[in-house]
């Protein structure tokens, strides 16, 4: 048994943004790091800033220049954190920690967004050579800084040794009232509250849940941007009245975190113009693909996620820049409307209940999907646990988690939370509205496909008979894939050929 004193309690392989923030994060809560990168001017940075921070005169963080000094300067077994690029990257690094002698017993935890098949796979691959652990983060590099939401799965083992770090370094909430307790500042700590860590479930299960998080994401940041959309071109509003609308709304049931730094980009004034940034800026939407493998997951599983699929599109569309300068100069626009300053009160109001009750079925789909991941998995997902952790420190942090943590508290089996009578009786509460922004969008032809495609969602979901049944019927007319009738017991098939009338339906 190697002599642990003095020696460091957790070990640190990528000092990127988020990872210097979470190696600060972690020695202000009183743990001491080694810390590693390929780049060492990255190395020396978080070792400086340790210092400029640090009011105890003690350095927090080792430096280290190789995996195998890091393994040197831990304590017995070893905990290991990685904040390093989703993919081969991840296998390279663990490959490293083998090449450097690290133990059966030793943890890696992977805190990246790795595509969850790659963990389950992983979990098993190094299972010989050491335990690899996964938690998502979320939250940026603040939320890393200060709290941020963390997912943690994998091994029910390394959470025991794991839980008092990450219940120290997360984002808290206030147990009573549900709001976020704020820390901003180096060296402060909060230990009190409710930490927004808790153990999601088996290998994969966490990183499952935070790609959802992040298709989640996806539909509230197009939301917004569509809402922007009609408010700037088609009311003709300006950057601060937009803004001016938002930080309202983020007083109410929209007070989300995704809001308030809409409020921000859209006050920024460029240093170099003096004019708001938001005009300067390229519409390309880049993405990191976390959306893209909720929509395709969403296909896989079989479980509606149109919104969150719709955002995605959104980005794809917007990349097009020079198409879509072509095809602007040939595709004519609706015929013009003018709109009365009594109108455009309208429909801003109807505007923000479009948002809201748009916003409810995102989240109904991707709680829904990772429902069935679930099932499918066989993970167990506690959904008012999950809800929990979102209220606070992560990217989709808002007012409304706590109603979607209290929909779930009310019922862990709820299917969907379109059926929780909460959130039942606010979608009918608003729901005119909604339907008038739609047709208002429309009609000035502002594409709000995001918004459209959560009231088509809703429309659907709410539809105790659907247009399936002709759906069927062509199904069965060009490819004998039969149907089953409404008046037959459901276990029969038939088909018919369809060309010749009268001829007498077969049951299959
Ligand atoms: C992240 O993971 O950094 C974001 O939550 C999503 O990134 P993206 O918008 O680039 O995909």
């Amino acid at each position: 048994m190697s002599d642990n004193t003095h020696k460091c309690d957790i070990g640190f392989v990528g000092l990127g943004v988020m990872g210097k923030n979470l190696v600060l994060n972690l020695a202000d809560n009183g743990y001491k790091i080694a810390a590693f990168d390929l780049d060492s001017e990255k190395v020396g940075a978080a070792m400086a800033q340790d210092v400029a921070e640090n009011k105890t005169g003690v350095p927090r963080v080792v430096g280290c220049s190789s995996y195998t000094e890091l393994l040197s300067q831990l304590k017995s077994p070893h905990l290991i954190v990685l904040s390093v690029p989703a993919g081969a990257v991840v296998d390279q690094v663990c490959q490293n920690l083998i090449g450097a002698g690290i133990h059966p017993d030793d943890i890696v935890i992977d805190t990246g967004n790795s595509l969850w098949t790659d963990t389950v796979e992983r979990e098993t691959k190094y299972k010989e050579n050491f335990i690899f652990f996964s938690s998502a983060v979320s939250g940026g590099e603040v939320g890393a800084r200060f709290g941020p939401a963390l997912m943690p799965s994998g091994s029910a083992y390394a959470w025991t040794r794991v839980k008092p770090i990450w219940s120290a370094i997360a984002a808290k909430v206030d147990a009573e009232t549900g709001k976020p307790l704020e820390r901003t500042k180096p060296g402060e700590i909060i230990e009190h509250g409710e930490p927004c860590a808790d153990y999601i479930g088996p290998a994969g299960a966490g990183h499952y849940v935070k790609m959802v998080h992040n298709g989640i994401e996806y539909a509230d940041m197009q939301m917004i941007c569509e809402a922007y959309h009609v408010l700037r071109e088609g009311l003709g509003l300006d950057c601060e009245q937009i803004a001016d609308i938002f930080a309202q709304w983020n007083e109410g049931v929209l007070d989300s975190y995704l809001m308030e730094i809409s409020v921000e980009v859209l006050r920024h004034k460029d240093a170099e113009t003096g004019k708001h940034l938001v005009d300067l800026i390229l519409d390309k939407a880049g993405q990191k693909g976390t959306g893209l493998w909720t929509a395709v997951s969403s296909l896989e599983v079989g479980c509606p996620a149109p919104t969150i699929s719709q955002a995605v599109y959104a980005r794809s569309i917007s990349s097009f820049k020079d198409l879509r300068g072509e095809t602007s100069q040939k595709l004519s626009p609706p015929a013009s409307v003018t709109i009365s300053e009594d109108e455009k009160q309208d429909i801003i109001v109807q505007l923000h209940d479009a948002l809201y009750c748009a916003k409810i079925c995102a989240y109904a789909q991707g709680f829904q999907l990772m429902k069935l991941a679930s099932v499918e998995q066989n993970w167990d997902l506690n959904f008012a646990s999950i809800a929990k952790i979102w209220r606070s420190g992560c990217i989709i942090r808002a007012r409304f988690l706590q109603s979607i943590t209290d929909a779930f508290e009310r019922n862990h089996k709820l299917e969907n939370v379109l059926l929780d009578d909460f959130f039942a009786e606010q979608l009918s509460n608003y729901q005119q509205n909604w339907r008038l922004a739609v047709a208002r969008a429309t009609m000035i032809g502002i594409p709000i496909g995001a918004i459209s495609a959560s009231l088509s969602y809703y429309d659907s979901m709410r539809s105790a008979v659907l247009p399936a049944n002709l759906l069927q019927g062509q199904r069965d007319y060009f490819g004998a894939h039969t149907f089953r009738r409404l008046d037959k017991p459901e276990n029969h098939k038939f088909h018919v050929e369809w060309t010749e009338a009268g001829r007498p339906i077969r049951k299959i």
